[in-house]
């Protein structure tokens, strides 16, 4: 009897980062995601601010170059290939970023469609400080989750890593720090189950 394989789910990873934490738990949550098979594409959402404000503190310009020149800008067609998607935004005053809520907002005619109807959805976040709003961030990207129709995988406490004092059950996080310094390797660790545990549960649902 011959067996077809099954490919692995496919996953979009669109994030925004300004100084780069964001996007190296990007990277983890890929790698995750990677290691059980998935096709994985990474994508950086776009400046919303102006010049003044990229240029208003030392570095960010040019990260956020750098970081174009490695990643396309998400698209409705992304979302549309992908079995999984995984949100990652830096905090912003305890909620998403507006680059990354831009990527979301043009997402209406996939909604008008029911195009993500029943597509696996997650989120991370970053903040500077301890207590600077990453469960809060993570959440307020569930509502537009729920709007599309995603069913929302949290991390939970589901993994012995999420019980090393980095993340959340609600999400991966990273706490930067002011200025930002990248996540430590219990951070890394809690973004690379989250990736892992989405495609675990696309690839369930494409079973079925
Ligand atoms: C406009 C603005 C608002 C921010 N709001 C918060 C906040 O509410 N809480 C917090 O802890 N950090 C806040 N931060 C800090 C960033 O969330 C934090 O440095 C993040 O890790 C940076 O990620 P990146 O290096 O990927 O850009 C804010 C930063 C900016 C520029």
């Amino acid at each position: 009897m011959t067996q077809t394989t099954k490919a692995g789910p496919k996953v979009l990873i669109p994030f925004y980062s300004r100084s780069g934490t964001i996007e190296a738990l990007a990277r983890a949550v890929a790698e995750g995601a990677a290691a059980e098979g998935a096709d994985v594409r990474v994508r950086r959402a776009r400046e919303m601010v102006g010049h003044d404000i990229l240029s208003s503190v030392p570095g960010w310009k040019e990260s956020a170059e750098a970081m174009n020149a490695r990643y396309p800008a998400p698209t409705a067609e992304d979302a549309e290939w992908a079995d999984a998607v995984i949100f990652g935004t830096p905090t912003r005053f305890g909620s998403v970023a507006s680059e990354l809520k831009a990527y979301i907002d043009g997402l209406g005619g996939l909604w008008a469609k029911g195009a993500l109807v029943g597509k696996v959805g997650s989120a991370f976040a970053g903040s500077s400080q301890q207590h600077g709003g990453n469960e809060s961030t993570v959440i307020s990207l569930w509502n537009p989750l729920a709007h599309l129709g995603f069913i929302i995988v949290p991390t939970g406490y589901a993994d012995p890593v999420m019980f090393a004092g980095a993340g959340s059950p609600y999400g991966a996080s990273v706490i930067s720090g002011h200025p930002p310094a990248g996540p430590t390797e219990a951070e890394l660790a809690v973004a690379r189950f989250q990736g892992k545990r989405v495609a675990q549960v696309a690839k369930k649902l494409n079973a079925s």
